[in-house]
């Protein structure tokens, strides 16, 4: 009897004290495993005089049931516990700020070609598109290069094969565009413009890349002169650098045009050379078959990076070509 209660206290609180179910496991086999207390009891069951037996075995069964209840009870109280500390440890904080998100930016220099591209849109140019592997004779020989003409060393390329270069100036879609209206698939008036990248074999310095790009613009109609020219050039150079800059022409060669000019904004006081421009040589109009008596036209083109460059301070061109964060960063968003 007096063991028997004793037992049931010893475990009792033991089983509180558990603090753990890994505690509990060892409490329970301690008391109810194979070679625990309580079958030790049962084993007492035969030295006792066999009128106790009866009572005694079932006082020892209680007792057993009793601790199975309360274990079992335990370890639900336990398991609960232990669960909850895990949720707690494994607990996301969805309230903390995540990483900041860097926006995605335009480069400066696509940046600048979607504004020339929307200016002269507005001045009624269609845009087109040509080869950055350009063939020599669009290159050169349609825009009345004569051959072996110093004029073509300016423009060291990189001659890729036979007969092929990388273009060195966007002026080369001339030839193509004057094929399309031989061919009939366009009729006069055009106007045609062209962004693109051009290559020339040049030293690189702060102000020439070997890969860079220009914009080409010309149009061909009745009485074009170097007015439209001037006009359109001024509304341009307005639309990109506001309403105060004013243009100068100065007198130039370029093969392709007669007379030629190189043209210059006004920029701080002082006049900026941005590109060359000109009226379409008669003998590119002749070449293609275009009634010179009856037409005429003007080119003009430029530099894009002297653009962004002038815009924003920047006096070196290789920056734009370095995707450094700490300088793109620095553009505006649109
Ligand atoms: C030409 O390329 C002519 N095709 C322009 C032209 C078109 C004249 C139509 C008449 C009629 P030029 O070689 O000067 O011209 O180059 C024009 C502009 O391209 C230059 O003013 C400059 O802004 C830019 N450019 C030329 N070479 C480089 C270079 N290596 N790096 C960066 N920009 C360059």
């Amino acid at each position: 009897m007096e063991t028997i209660q004793q037992l049931l206290d010893e475990a009792e609180r033991a089983i509180a004290q558990a603090q753990s179910t890994a505690d509990l496991q060892a409490v329970e086999t301690h008391y109810l495993g194979r070679k625990g207390a309580i079958g030790q009891l049962l084993r007492q069951l035969g030295t006792l005089p066999p009128e106790q037996r009866p009572q005694f075995g079932q006082q020892v069964n209680a007792a057993r049931e009793h601790l199975e209840r309360l274990f079992a009870e335990r370890r639900t109280a336990l398991e609960q516990a232990e669960l909850a500390q895990r949720i707690e440890a494994e607990r996301l904080d969805i309230t903390l700020p995540g990483a900041p998100l860097r926006p995605a930016r335009l480069h400066p220099l696509t940046l600048t070609m979607q504004r020339v591209k929307r200016a002269l849109t507005g001045l009624g140019f269609e845009f087109v598109d040509g080869y950055d592997l350009e063939r020599f004779d669009y290159n050169f020989g349609a825009l009345n290069y004569p051959d072996d003409h110093p004029a073509m060393d300016e423009q060291n390329s990189f001659h890729i094969a036979p007969g092929y270069l990388l273009r060195t100036q966007t002026t080369s879609i001339q030839g193509r565009i004057f094929e399309q209206l031989q061919r009939g698939e366009r009729i006069l008036p055009i106007r045609i413009a062209i962004i693109g990248r051009c290559y020339r074999y040049e030293n690189v310095d702060a102000t020439h890349s070997h890969t860079f790009h220009q914009v080409d613009a010309f149009m061909v109609d009745e009485g074009v002169s170097m007015a439209h020219l001037k006009g359109v050039l001024t509304q341009f150079a307005q639309l990109m650098f506001g309403a105060e800059v004013r243009v100068r022409f100065r007198p130039d060669f370029f093969p392709f045009v007669e007379p030629g000019v190189d043209f210059a904004i006004s920029w701080k006081g002082g006049w900026l050379e941005l590109g060359g421009a000109g009226l379409i040589h008669p003998n590119i109009l002749e070449r293609y078959g275009i009634d010179t008596e009856r037409y005429s036209g003007f080119a003009f083109g430029l530099g894009i990076e002297r653009i962004p460059m002038l815009q924003y301070g920047v006096d070196d061109l290789r920056l734009f070509l370095e995707n450094d964060l700490r300088f793109l960063e620095q553009f505006p968003l649109l």
